[in-house]
Protein backbone atom coordinates (compact mmCIF):
# COMPACT_ATOMS: atom_id res chain seq x y z
CA UNK A 1 0.00 0.00 0.00
CA UNK A 2 1.06 3.60 -1.14
CA UNK A 3 0.50 6.57 1.57
CA UNK A 4 -1.41 9.28 -1.21
CA UNK A 5 -2.57 12.73 -0.42
CA UNK A 6 -4.83 14.26 -2.79
CA UNK A 7 -7.52 17.39 -3.22
CA UNK A 8 -10.70 16.46 -4.72
CA UNK A 9 -13.26 19.03 -6.23
CA UNK A 10 -12.05 20.85 -3.27
CA UNK A 11 -11.39 18.43 0.15
CA UNK A 12 -8.06 16.95 0.73
CA UNK A 13 -7.95 13.21 1.40
CA UNK A 14 -5.46 10.91 3.07
CA UNK A 15 -5.56 7.63 1.92
CA UNK A 16 -3.52 4.37 1.82
CA UNK A 17 -3.87 2.46 -1.53
CA UNK A 18 -2.88 -0.05 -3.68
CA UNK A 19 -0.08 1.00 -6.53
CA UNK A 20 -2.23 -0.90 -9.38
CA UNK A 21 -5.48 1.02 -8.24
CA UNK A 22 -6.54 3.06 -10.77
CA UNK A 23 -7.67 7.27 -10.51
CA UNK A 24 -11.71 6.31 -11.70
CA UNK A 25 -11.50 3.35 -9.25
CA UNK A 26 -10.70 5.56 -6.48
CA UNK A 27 -12.64 8.43 -7.13
CA UNK A 28 -15.85 5.54 -7.65
CA UNK A 29 -15.35 3.05 -5.12
CA UNK A 30 -13.48 5.18 -2.25
CA UNK A 31 -14.59 8.27 -2.38
CA UNK A 32 -18.22 7.75 -3.72
CA UNK A 33 -18.12 10.44 -6.72
CA UNK A 34 -19.59 8.41 -9.21
CA UNK A 35 -20.83 11.72 -11.36
CA UNK A 36 -17.79 10.24 -13.29
CA UNK A 37 -18.75 7.20 -15.20
CA UNK A 38 -16.90 4.30 -16.77
CA UNK A 39 -17.38 4.24 -20.22
CA UNK A 40 -14.62 1.35 -21.70
CA UNK A 41 -11.95 1.52 -19.06
CA UNK A 42 -9.63 1.53 -22.17
CA UNK A 43 -9.04 4.74 -22.52
CA UNK A 44 -10.87 4.93 -25.81
CA UNK A 45 -14.16 6.74 -24.84
CA UNK A 46 -13.28 9.77 -22.12
CA UNK A 47 -16.74 9.09 -20.28
CA UNK A 48 -14.25 9.14 -17.08
CA UNK A 49 -12.42 12.46 -18.30
CA UNK A 50 -11.43 14.36 -14.87
CA UNK A 51 -9.18 17.82 -14.56
CA UNK A 52 -5.79 17.04 -12.71
CA UNK A 53 -3.59 20.26 -11.86
CA UNK A 54 -5.29 21.79 -14.88
CA UNK A 55 -4.55 18.79 -17.12
CA UNK A 56 -7.63 16.79 -18.84
CA UNK A 57 -6.85 13.42 -18.03
CA UNK A 58 -8.58 10.08 -18.64
CA UNK A 59 -8.86 8.72 -15.31
CA UNK A 60 -8.75 5.43 -16.39
CA UNK A 61 -5.67 5.51 -17.52
CA UNK A 62 -3.82 7.31 -14.42
CA UNK A 63 -2.77 5.32 -11.67
CA UNK A 64 -4.13 7.04 -8.76
CA UNK A 65 -0.75 7.01 -6.92
CA UNK A 66 -0.03 9.53 -9.70
CA UNK A 67 -2.40 11.76 -7.99
CA UNK A 68 -0.39 12.00 -5.04
CA UNK A 69 0.30 15.66 -3.78
CA UNK A 70 -2.68 16.55 -7.01
CA UNK A 71 -5.58 18.49 -7.02
CA UNK A 72 -8.74 16.78 -8.84
CA UNK A 73 -11.82 18.35 -10.37
CA UNK A 74 -14.24 16.17 -11.46
CA UNK A 75 -17.88 17.11 -12.90
CA UNK A 76 -19.43 17.12 -9.35
CA UNK A 77 -17.22 20.01 -8.47
CA UNK A 78 -18.01 22.25 -11.55
CA UNK A 79 -20.91 23.76 -10.04
CA UNK A 80 -20.62 26.45 -7.14
CA UNK A 81 -22.67 27.91 -4.29
CA UNK A 82 -25.56 25.70 -6.05
CA UNK A 83 -24.95 27.13 -9.49
CA UNK A 84 -24.67 24.60 -12.44
CA UNK A 85 -21.19 25.65 -14.83
CA UNK A 86 -21.89 27.16 -17.67
CA UNK A 87 -21.31 24.87 -19.60
CA UNK A 88 -24.15 22.42 -17.57
CA UNK A 89 -26.26 25.00 -18.06
CA UNK A 90 -25.60 25.62 -21.47
CA UNK A 91 -25.38 21.08 -21.97
CA UNK A 92 -28.87 20.89 -20.27
CA UNK A 93 -30.56 24.08 -22.24
CA UNK A 94 -29.57 22.30 -25.52
CA UNK A 95 -30.28 19.00 -24.57
CA UNK A 96 -26.95 17.87 -25.19
CA UNK A 97 -27.23 14.53 -24.18
CA UNK A 98 -29.37 11.25 -25.02
CA UNK A 99 -28.36 8.45 -22.26
CA UNK A 100 -25.98 10.99 -20.43
CA UNK A 101 -23.40 8.46 -20.27
CA UNK A 102 -20.80 10.66 -22.12
CA UNK A 103 -21.62 13.92 -20.69
CA UNK A 104 -19.14 14.21 -17.44
CA UNK A 105 -16.26 13.53 -20.20
CA UNK A 106 -17.31 15.86 -22.63
CA UNK A 107 -18.02 18.63 -20.40
CA UNK A 108 -14.71 18.35 -18.86
CA UNK A 109 -13.10 18.25 -22.15
CA UNK A 110 -15.27 21.29 -23.11
CA UNK A 111 -14.22 23.57 -20.23
CA UNK A 112 -10.46 22.97 -21.31
CA UNK A 113 -11.65 23.58 -24.64
CA UNK A 114 -13.10 27.07 -23.30
CA UNK A 115 -9.76 27.67 -20.84
CA UNK A 116 -7.71 27.75 -23.82
CA UNK A 117 -9.69 28.77 -26.51
CA UNK A 118 -12.42 31.03 -25.10
CA UNK A 119 -14.24 31.86 -28.67
CA UNK A 120 -13.60 28.67 -30.60
CA UNK A 121 -15.79 27.52 -33.66
CA UNK A 122 -17.89 24.40 -34.59
CA UNK A 123 -14.30 23.27 -36.04
CA UNK A 124 -12.35 23.59 -32.81
CA UNK A 125 -15.17 21.95 -30.66
CA UNK A 126 -15.07 19.25 -32.23
CA UNK A 127 -11.60 18.86 -33.00
CA UNK A 128 -11.37 19.33 -29.27
CA UNK A 129 -13.84 16.61 -28.21
CA UNK A 130 -12.59 13.75 -30.98
CA UNK A 131 -11.40 11.89 -28.12
CA UNK A 132 -14.64 11.51 -26.55
CA UNK A 133 -16.90 9.36 -27.85
CA UNK A 134 -20.70 9.26 -27.82
CA UNK A 135 -22.64 5.85 -28.35
CA UNK A 136 -25.63 7.60 -29.37
CA UNK A 137 -23.78 9.90 -31.41
CA UNK A 138 -25.68 13.21 -30.45
CA UNK A 139 -22.72 15.30 -31.39
CA UNK A 140 -24.97 17.95 -33.14
CA UNK A 141 -26.37 19.82 -29.79
CA UNK A 142 -23.02 18.69 -28.14
CA UNK A 143 -21.40 21.01 -30.50
CA UNK A 144 -24.23 23.66 -30.20
CA UNK A 145 -24.04 23.55 -26.10
CA UNK A 146 -20.23 24.53 -26.12
CA UNK A 147 -20.48 27.14 -28.66
CA UNK A 148 -23.76 28.38 -26.43
CA UNK A 149 -21.32 28.38 -23.35
CA UNK A 150 -18.68 30.20 -24.62
CA UNK A 151 -21.13 32.75 -26.30
CA UNK A 152 -19.70 32.23 -29.60
CA UNK A 153 -20.97 33.92 -32.54
CA UNK A 154 -21.58 30.39 -34.41
CA UNK A 155 -23.80 29.10 -31.26
CA UNK A 156 -26.64 30.88 -33.21
CA UNK A 157 -25.93 29.80 -36.35
CA UNK A 158 -25.77 26.19 -35.39
CA UNK A 159 -28.84 26.39 -33.87
CA UNK A 160 -30.67 27.54 -36.58
CA UNK A 161 -28.85 24.54 -38.95
CA UNK A 162 -29.87 22.07 -36.17
CA UNK A 163 -33.69 23.63 -36.21
CA UNK A 164 -34.06 23.97 -39.44
CA UNK A 165 -32.87 20.27 -39.73
CA UNK A 166 -35.26 19.27 -37.30
CA UNK A 167 -37.93 20.97 -39.07
CA UNK A 168 -37.68 19.50 -42.04
CA UNK A 169 -37.30 15.82 -40.90
CA UNK A 170 -40.26 16.61 -38.85
CA UNK A 171 -42.14 17.85 -41.92
CA UNK A 172 -40.90 14.84 -44.43
CA UNK A 173 -37.98 16.97 -45.92
CA UNK A 174 -34.62 16.85 -46.47
CA UNK A 175 -32.69 19.62 -45.04
CA UNK A 176 -30.66 21.55 -47.01
CA UNK A 177 -28.23 22.86 -44.41
S1 LIG B 1 -13.68 4.79 -19.22
FE1 LIG B 1 -11.90 5.94 -19.45
S2 LIG B 1 -11.76 6.38 -21.54
FE2 LIG B 1 -13.51 5.12 -21.38
S1 LIG C 1 -25.56 10.79 -24.69
FE1 LIG C 1 -25.37 8.66 -24.55
S2 LIG C 1 -23.30 8.21 -24.84
FE2 LIG C 1 -23.52 10.29 -25.26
Amino acid sequence: MTRISVKVDGTTYEDEVEPRLLLIHYLRDRLGLTGTPIGCDTSNCGACTVDLDGETVKSCSVLTVQADGSEVTTVQGLASNGEWHPLQKAFHECHALQCGYCTPGMIMAARDLLRENPQPGADDVRHALEGNLCRCTGYQNIVRAVLAASGSPEASVASTASTTAAASAASGQEART
